[in-house]
């Protein structure tokens, strides 16, 4: 901790003045928050960012050198990415500085490392902002539930995903239609990789399990499946089962201590907070053993949330820079092992050229794995070369259903691959 610092409050450093970083300096500078003084912004081509509303105290720059040398007392990193942020976090921490993110990467995969470095440091790591925007859920789960013992989360972490898919709900949209739209909307890069293949949301996942569940977990053994293969017809098998579809995250802590963790496309009720959400909307809800389940819900991005989330951490540690308590962060060092092997009830949709006996083909496979039918769902209208059908199964480990699928997925007629998404009620 610097002993440097102003009467005026504690010295703030921008690292990034883009969406987040702008909205961010806005709060600062409005003279709505006392004892919080914002004194560098600091951004690659800084004279170009240049805004004239910031006040003229306020020393730009594009050297991270003019940051760390200074007497800023937290910075905040709005870069975002693992590198170079990372090094920069670390030099900051280690040159006395406090740090607020927003960068769900660099904590995902660094943050146990980063946490650590500051505890030994006395100094704070506060990253609110990375999971679920402007929803202040990190703080719910370690402040307001930490008289539970939480054993399961499960979220809408992703608005590119739930923009997408809301549209193909409503519109009839293909996956290619519905993505080319949140293109032009803004709601997906122009690269939508991380966001649709589940990259995204498992990084927040993440961060959710080590801060709610306790348990850290690699966001590289998190599973994740993509919503890619989803057709405008799951959204109509979906409908006739009283669901629709969104990418969740789900973690849970076992009776027997293993942890899973996965993120995939999914049924969930179609009349649930679950089933309602779209956009930039983002919903958690966890579980407790003593509480049962509590759920939050709100804007998951955008600049003025994600700034509120991001400004409100460094209120914190200003407070515990003058000696007030904060709120401990507990992320412990050693991560846990995955369990990807959910069991749930599932909807399974093939697209068949058709032909007698695939029904008993299908029904045979379930059976040598163990897996029970509940249903099996057949719209009319479509063409004989091109039918989908849908079977609905009891609860299943994912792991067996895979296999019935590997046994069942080699016939010739299939037009698709089967598409499987465990049904959350
Ligand atoms: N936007 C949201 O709704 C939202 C919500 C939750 C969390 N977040 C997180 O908040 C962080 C910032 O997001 P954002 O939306 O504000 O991103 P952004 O608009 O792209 O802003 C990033 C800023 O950092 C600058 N920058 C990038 N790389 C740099 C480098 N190597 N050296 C110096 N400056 C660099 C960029 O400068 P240029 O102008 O030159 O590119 C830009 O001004 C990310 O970690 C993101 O995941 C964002």
């Amino acid at each position: 901790m610097t002993d440097t610092r102003s009467q005026a409050g504690a010295r703030v450093a921008l690292l990034g003045f883009g969406t987040v970083g702008q909205s961010v300096a806005r709060i600062l500078t409005s003279g709505d928050i006392p004892g919080v003084e914002l004194t560098h912004i600091f951004n690659r081509q800084v004279a170009r960012k240049r805004a004239d509303w910031v006040p003229s105290t306020v020393t730009w720059t594009e050297s991270i050198e003019d940051i760390l040398s200074s007497p800023v007392d937290i910075v905040v990193e709005l870069v975002g990415g693992v590198n170079p942020a990372h090094e920069w976090v670390r030099r900051a921490l280690e040159s006395g500085k406090s740090v607020v993110t927003a960068n769900k990467q660099l904590i995902a995969h660094r943050g146990s490392e980063l946490l650590a470095l500051a505890q030994a440091k006395g100094l704070e790591v506060r990253f609110e902002a990375s999971v679920a925007g402007g929803i202040p859920v990190l703080r719910a789960l370690q402040d307001g539930l930490s008289g539970d013992r939480l054993v399961e989360v499960r979220g809408i972490l992703n608005g590119t995903c739930a923009y997408i898919l809301s549209r193909m709900q409503k519109q009839g949209a293909s996956f290619a239609d519905a993505l080319r739209e949140a293109q032009q909307a803004g709601y997906a890069e122009a690269d939508p990789t991380e966001d649709v293949d589940g990259a995204d949301a498992a990084a927040k996942l993440a961060i959710i399990s080590a801060v709610g569940l306790r348990r850290p977990v690699k966001v590289s053994e998190i599973p994740t499946r993509s919503i890619r293969p989803i057709e405008a017809v799951d959204f109509e098998y979906a409908k006739e089962l009283g669901c629709t579809i969104r990418q969740v995250a789900r973690a849970a802590i076992e009776d027997d201590g293993r942890v899973f963790a996965a993120v995939r496309p999914a049924l969930v009720q179609l009349n649930s907070k679950f089933g309602q959400i779209e956009g930039s909307q983002n919903i958690v809800s966890v579980r407790g053993v003593y509480g049962g389940e509590t759920t939050f819900s709100g804007s998951g991005a955008g600049g003025g949330p994600t700034a509120v989330a991001v400004v409100s951490d460094v209120v914190s540690v200003r407070r515990s820079l003058v000696g007030a308590p904060g709120i401990a962060t507990p992320m412990a060092q050693q991560p846990y092992a995955v369990n990807p092997d959910f069991v749930a009830p599932h909807y399974v949709r093939f697209i068949v050229n058709d032909k007698p006996g695939i029904l008993a083909q299908v029904t045979a496979a379930y059976s040598k794995f163990g897996i029970n039918i509940d249903g099996v769902l057949q719209l009319p209208r479509f063409r004989k070369d091109r039918l989908p059908f849908v079977t609905t199964l009891e609860e299943c480990a994912e792991s067996m259903l895979d296999k019935a699928l590997a046994e069942v997925g080699q016939s010739d007629y299939h037009v698709q691959p089967p598409l499987a998404l465990p049904i959350f009620v």
